[in-house]
């Protein structure tokens, strides 16, 4: 809890000019109403390091140090790759919520412990650094830093420094993901009730028309849809997977205040707004909906919502391409 503490003074600390938002989160700072997910038993949980823990590790070589410090920064403020290997307003730690070290909301070590393995999003055996561009390619609507470079040796470090003392290749990890509430959306879920949610608890931050907030040209509330938000091949656009994470950790400072159906109704009307296009796109909405359906089963793109068919477009927000390099087929050859 004291993370969670830390964040909303913080962020207050951002609210001088803006002292309306700041009370806002400071307002409930109570974080003993709180009721997030316990483990279940027998699964597996892990204390990541802190920023501290990095900094005082006197076994750690001072290049690697450098390295994972590197990392660090690059997964905290991811807007420096901007433009080159970012092409929207998200940093990593805008859905890794604290650092990347918080359970229920996508915690990065599982990824180092747990990889290589095989992925049933590409249908292959996938590297650490492989995971990593994928979040890239969708979350970021970018493009992955090549494969050895610096910067893509300095994000793995990281995430392997946050996997220390961690058991390797134990799946059965709590607070994994974000998919606390169950992979079943209830069919009662209301696009009418999600909006009138989202303007009484998001729209303070996230913006009338969930575009986020700038503050001198920095992020401060990362957009929800729209040019700068993750586009349509992201898991966040998984109704359950963003269900899970509002449930979880929003309104900022607030876990657990919504209910379990208002956390559904708000991630379904969020997800129900238009974003970049999925770089898996074929041409064809509905066709690439069917092509990868065991993914957008969860999703509403290539459906018809309020009279339009979700993601038929060819708007890639601002980045210039639309498929990255490491979308490509691959397969493992024992050759
Ligand atoms: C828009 C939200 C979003 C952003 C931004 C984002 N991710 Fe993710 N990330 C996700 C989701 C969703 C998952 C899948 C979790 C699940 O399976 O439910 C994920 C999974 C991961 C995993 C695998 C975790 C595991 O349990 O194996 C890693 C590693 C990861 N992301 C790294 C990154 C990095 C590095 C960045 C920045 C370059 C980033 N992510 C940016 C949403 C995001
Ligand atoms: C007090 C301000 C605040 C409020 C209110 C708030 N958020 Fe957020 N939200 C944030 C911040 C800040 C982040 C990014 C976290 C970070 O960078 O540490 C975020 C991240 C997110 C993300 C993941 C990143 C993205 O842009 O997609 C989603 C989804 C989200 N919020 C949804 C919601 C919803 C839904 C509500 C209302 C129930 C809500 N938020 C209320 C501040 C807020």
């Amino acid at each position: 809890m004291k993370l969670l503490n830390a964040i909303t003074l913080s962020l207050a600390a951002l609210f001088t000019a803006s002292l309306s938002v700041a009370a806002i989160a400071m307002q409930n700072n109570d974080v003993s109403q709180v009721k997030l997910p316990s483990m279940k038993p027998g699964q597996y949980d892990h204390q990541a390091p802190t920023l501290a823990d990095i900094e005082n590790d006197s076994e750690l070589h001072p290049e690697l140090k450098k390295v994972v410090l590197k990392g660090r920064d690059l997964f905290m403020n991811t807007q420096q790759l901007r433009g080159k290997y970012v092409f929207n307003d998200m940093n990593c730690k805008s859905c890794h919520m604290g650092e990347g070290r918080m359970a229920w909301s996508g915690p990065v070590w599982p990824a180092a412990t747990t990889l290589p393995d095989f992925r049933g999003k590409n249908g292959h055996v996938n590297s650490l650094e492989e995971r990593i561009a994928g979040c890239f390619s969708f979350s970021m609507n970018g493009t992955a830093p090549e494969y050895g470079s610096d910067t893509m040796l300095a994000l793995a470090a990281y995430h392997q420094y946050m996997a220390k003392g961690a058991k390797v290749y134990d799946r059965n990890i709590g607070g994994r993901g974000f998919s606390s509430l169950g992979k079943d959306i209830p069919k009662d879920v209301s696009f009418g009730q999600g909006a009138a949610v989202y303007a009484n608890n998001c729209a303070v931050c996230h913006g009338p028309n969930g575009e986020g907030k700038k503050v001198d040209g920095e992020v401060v509330f990362p957009p929800l849809w729209g040019d700068g938000s993750y586009n349509w091949g992201a898991g966040m656009t998984r109704i359950f997977t963003a269900a899970s994470f509002i449930q979880n950790n929003m309104p900022l400072g607030q876990p657990g205040r919504l209910s379990d159906k208002e956390a559904w109704d708000v991630a379904y009307f969020i997800n129900a707004q238009e974003r970049p296009q999925d770089p898996r796109y074929t041409g064809d909405a509905k066709e690439t909906r069917q092509k990868y359906l065991n993914f957008h089963k969860a999703t509403l793109y290539g459906t018809e919502v309020n009279g339009k068919v979700l993601g038929q477009h060819d708007n890639t927000g601002e980045k210039p391409f639309l498929k990255p390099e490491v979308l490509k087929p691959r397969t493992f050859s024992d050759k």
